[in-house]
């Protein structure tokens, strides 16, 4: 694969040809109508492409238990480009999801040489402030650090037993002077977005993960590797319906009935398939087709929309058996901002961006220099309108600051006909901005110490 078509979750340079990603990818695009409460960034299409979303919106409308994984990198600071996955999380947290947040102190140590203490300090004060005052509900947020949860440090080394080199160099284009931290980081991070569902942290649930698509190549691993611990697996069935099928392994051939020689045990075979029926029970199907020798019993009465829930039982079966019993992780992929000048955001040049505790001078210059989309004289622009899609303020509305989607409408309207000037959609971004920045600033000083109520025990 050529670099260029690779993701580089750790190169500030990101590409934004959506399209082609979602395509080459196999990401799937939101389709806002089945979504409940669709929050702005869904409605505005931000919230562009997901993973088996579908999987977690059928827990939203059954009330079933699902979680939400986020992480954040403790260094730097907290700008608006990071405020987007929280706005994610809030919602899937108003439809019902438990949230579990990853502060990547050993990913920042490995990667950015951030000391642990550091990364503790900012995470807190910087970033957990933030997620507070941007409405997080700490009932039932946990925040974690990978230093300080020895169950996400040992599934990485377990879960490292199902890749190898050659998947990291097709996923990352990782080669022989690749530093190994960048090997390290990616198992972490697969244990962090697999753990929620160990029984100590919640059991086995369908667990979302927010993201740019930046990250997404940690999810193609992450979902990869579950996939390979699986002992059944749930696919399509060719003359319609689901198939469940065994997928024999070192670790369960016995319990399969599967002898080294390769014979297979007819009883044993026999009484797996029952077990697998028992386990199905409650989805109500009536007629089951078991072709013991193949090892696969088929569902032909099974919607395709049921794979999830099957994949549950299974899985609930598996880990019954002694298996690890892994969903893979469902994700949701957001398109990033642009930067204030009109390239990319980036925290190291603070003036492409705004940060959650810029002052509201800091602020009003940032957007006064932004990147127009206006014409370069009034005579023009009255003529020709102002182009939004270039226009930064008017981006920095749509994907922050204004959450009344028929005001947009008019702003763009009087924008692209002429009527509004650069000037006035710039002072409309900034009254916006300043009420945005300063709400919040109030709610960080309610929630001056008082953040321990989102730190998990093992944070304390
Ligand atoms: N790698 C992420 C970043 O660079 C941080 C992170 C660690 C993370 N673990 C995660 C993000 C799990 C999402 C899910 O920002």
């Amino acid at each position: 694969m050529a670099d260029g078509e690779r993701i580089d979750p750790w190169s500030s340079e990101q590409s934004t040809d959506y399209a082609r990603i979602r395509d080459q990818f196999g990401l799937e695009g939101v389709d806002v109508s089945r979504l409940p409460n669709p929050g702005m960034l869904h409605r505005r299409g931000i919230v562009f492409a997901h993973r088996d979303l579908d999987v977690v919106l059928g827990c939203i409308e059954r009330s079933d238990p699902f979680g939400v994984l986020t992480g954040l990198m403790p260094s730097g600071r907290m700008h608006l480009g990071h405020s987007m996955v929280i706005d994610q999380v809030r919602w899937f947290q108003q439809q019902g999801a438990d949230i579990t947040v990853t502060v990547a102190d050993l990913e920042a140590l490995a990667t950015r040489g951030t000391s642990l203490a550091e990364g503790r300090e900012n995470a807190i004060n910087e970033y957990v402030h933030n997620y507070a005052a941007l409405g997080l509900d700490p009932s039932n947020t946990n925040v974690y650090f990978q230093s300080g949860r020895p169950a996400v440090q040992r599934l990485a080394f377990t879960l490292g037993r199902r890749t190898n080199l050659s998947e990291f160099e097709a996923i990352y284009g990782f080669r022989g002077d690749t530093n190994l931290a960048h090997v390290q980081a990616p198992l972490v991070q697969a244990g962090d977005i697999i753990h929620p569902q160990l029984e100590e942290y919640g059991g086995l649930r369908p667990i979302v993960v927010p993201v740019g698509v930046d990250q997404d190549p940690h999810l193609r691993l992450t979902r990869g590797i579950a996939g390979k611990t699986h002992w059944f697996n749930v696919k399509p069935r060719k003359a319609g319906g689901l198939t469940v099928a065994l997928s024999v392994q070192n670790d369960n051939a016995e319990l399969f009935g599967v002898a080294p020689n390769g014979r297979v045990d007819r009883d044993t075979r026999e009484e797996i398939f029952q077990r697998l029926k028992n386990s199905l029970a409650p989805m109500g199907y009536a007629d089951f087709v078991a072709n013991p020798k193949h090892g696969t019993l088929d569902i032909p009465g099974a919607n395709l929309s049921d794979a999830g829930q099957v994949r549950m039982c299974v899985l609930a079966l598996e880990r019954e058996m002694g298996g690890m019993g892994l969903m893979p992780p469902c994700s949701t992929y957001h398109r990033f901002a642009v930067g204030m000048t009109g390239d990319k955001m980036s925290s190291s040049k603070p003036q492409t961006t705004i940060f959650m505790d810029d002052s509201i001078e800091e602020m009003s210059k940032k957007v006064k220099r932004a990147f127009s989309g206006g014409q370069p004289t009034v005579e023009e622009h009255r003529r020709l309108g102002g182009d939004c899609s270039k226009d930064v303020a008017f981006q920095y509305l749509q994907f922050f600051f204004e959450p009344d989607d028929s005001e947009l409408a008019r702003i763009a309207r009087e924008y692209e006909s002429g009527r509004m000037l650069a000037g006035e959609i710039k002072q409309i971004c900034i009254d916006r901005a300043s009420e945005w920045l300063t709400d919040l600033s109030e709610k960080r000083d309610m929630w001056e110490g008082r953040l321990d109520e989102f730190l998990a025990a093992d944070a304390l």
